[in-house]
């Protein structure tokens, strides 16, 4: 039997068929010449959730969930947060490679020459009510950009979409404050040329009445890391919902905003600002035994804990837990940490959860260091969804350059009613048009 391939008989027919298997999968297509006879469909394969089903072939982000490891094209996340900022790892995300110095200037350069809203943009988010949910206005507000930049339609025209992606990679930090500011019913802030990535973020949030914003080193290099750590995570349950709403030719405004509203939810993204719900939930330590019992009695989840992919812990909670030292020497200690750290000890030694292999994840310790730093729950999502829009462009963009991609299109199992009439016995109907 040749290498690389999988013989399987089908017991309805005791037919033998032979599978080529590539990178470690068959091609669920290859299934469909399994049949019971001419009329039969052929096989399918069945996989709510994509629990074992690989959707593309991609170089972007390589994760090992078993070892904890997670790379951004071949380099370690642990490599990268030491040595890097978020914009150089943003560059190695889309282009496959760091960048060097005269590239770093000029990225760097594009990225800040782009940090500006068109202003009927920033009056649109003007209409939003002060307590509107900054998630919603978010994901309203990058859609509403397809309006401003009709020509992104042109999806498979390469310059033009490095265009937008460099237009979203910069304005997405700008809406985040700026719907932040409009919550306090505070003035909006312009970008400062001046600043870096991080400090013209946090000069756009907290600017007051001083000429010149500062920003705190360790806070800026703290938050340059946090967007390091978030920038992508291959194919999450966001990075999916990009690359099948790019697979229709979609515009990435539109592509991006449908990411957004799949990181919101509570499973994915929105964890981070449950995590707080949960901690304050709690209140201290020593409420956490009876709500690690309440969990275990199947009466919610631990936000914040476990993962589809990481089986071990997430490399990432181990480097937030390290900035969350460096912040609160600033911040000082917020007092939620000593919950949290009594949650994953109590948690790390029960058989519930490491039977389960249930880990804290990115979204355990990154809401209590946001927190420290001044930002309310609600921000923390998009906290996470900033630099993520860096990894879904990657995502987007090299989907719009695999050949063997087209539009998502999955197949279901029709478990519904057969063929049936109407008995119009039991309602009255529409008269039929007169022929
Ligand atoms: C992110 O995909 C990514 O890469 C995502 C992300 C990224 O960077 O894009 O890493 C970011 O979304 C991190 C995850 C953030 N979400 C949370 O912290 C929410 C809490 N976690 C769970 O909801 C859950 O762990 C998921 C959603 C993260 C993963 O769910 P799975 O893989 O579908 O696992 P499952 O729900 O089938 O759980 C398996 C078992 C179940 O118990 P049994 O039915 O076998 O008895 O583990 C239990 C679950 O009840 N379980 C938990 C738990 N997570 C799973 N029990 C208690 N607390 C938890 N957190």
């Amino acid at each position: 039997m040749p290498e690389n391939t999988l013989t399987v008989v089908d017991n309805r027919t005791n037919k033998t068929y032979t599978l080529p298997v590539e990178n470690g999968t068959i091609r669920a297509m290859d299934l469909r010449q399994i049949k019971t006879g001419p009329e039969d469909f052929g096989l399918m394969t069945y996989d709510p959730a994509f629990m074992n089903t690989a959707s593309c072939k991609s170089s972007i982000t390589f994760i090992d969930g078993e070892r904890g490891i997670l790379r951004y094209r071949g380099y370690n996340i642990e490599e990268l947060a030491e040595n890097c900022t978020f914009l150089q790892v943003a560059y190695l995300l889309l282009f496959g490679e760091l960048p060097d110095d005269k590239q770093s200037k000029e990225w760097v350069k594009q990225i800040t020459h782009h940090t500006m809203l068109h202003e009927t943009t920033k009056e649109f988010m003007t209409r939003f009510r002060y307590d509107a949910h900054p998630m919603g206005v978010l994901a309203s507000t990058v859609a509403a950009l397809s309006t401003v930049y009709p020509e992104a339609k042109k999806v498979r025209d390469r310059d033009t979409r490095m265009h937008q992606i460099i237009r979203l990679i910069a304005k997405v930090p700008t809406i985040a404050a700026y719907s932040y500011r409009h919550s306090l019913g505070f003035p909006y802030v312009y970008p400062d040329n001046d600043l870096s990535y991080p400090e013209n973020f946090m000069n756009m949030l907290w600017k007051m009445v001083e000429p010149k914003y500062v920003a705190n080193p360790v806070l800026a290099r703290a938050l340059d890391i946090l967007f390091i750590l978030h920038a992508d995570h291959e194919q999450n349950c966001s990075a999916n919902t990009m690359r099948c709403a790019g697979s229709s030719e979609a515009d990435p405004y539109l592509a991006v905003a449908a990411a957004c509203a799949a990181l919101s939810g509570p499973l994915h993204g929105g964890a981070n600002e449950a995590v707080l719900t949960m901690l304050a939930e709690i209140g201290n330590k020593d409420n956490v035994p009876a709500y690690i019992k309440r969990t275990k009695e199947g009466h919610g989840k631990l936000m914040g804990f476990g993962h589809r992919v990481y089986k071990n812990y997430d490399p990432r909670a181990r480097i937030i837990k390290h900035i969350a030292d460096q912040v609160f020497q600033v911040t000082g200690k917020n007092p939620k940490l000593e919950i949290a750290l009594e949650l994953e000890r109590i948690a790390l030694e029960d058989e519930y959860f490491i039977s389960r292999k249930l880990y804290p994840n990115v979204d355990f310790y990154s809401g209590i260091i946001y927190q420290a730093m001044g930002f309310k729950p609600e921000m923390f999502t998009v906290l996470f969804a900033i630099p993520r829009v860096a990894g879904w462009l990657a995502q987007w963009n090299e989907l719009m350059e695999d050949k063997e991609q087209k539009i998502s299109r999955p197949r279901q199992v029709y478990v519904g009613q057969e063929l049936r009439k109407i008995d119009t016995s039991r309602f009255s109907v529409v008269k039929a048009m007169s022929r």
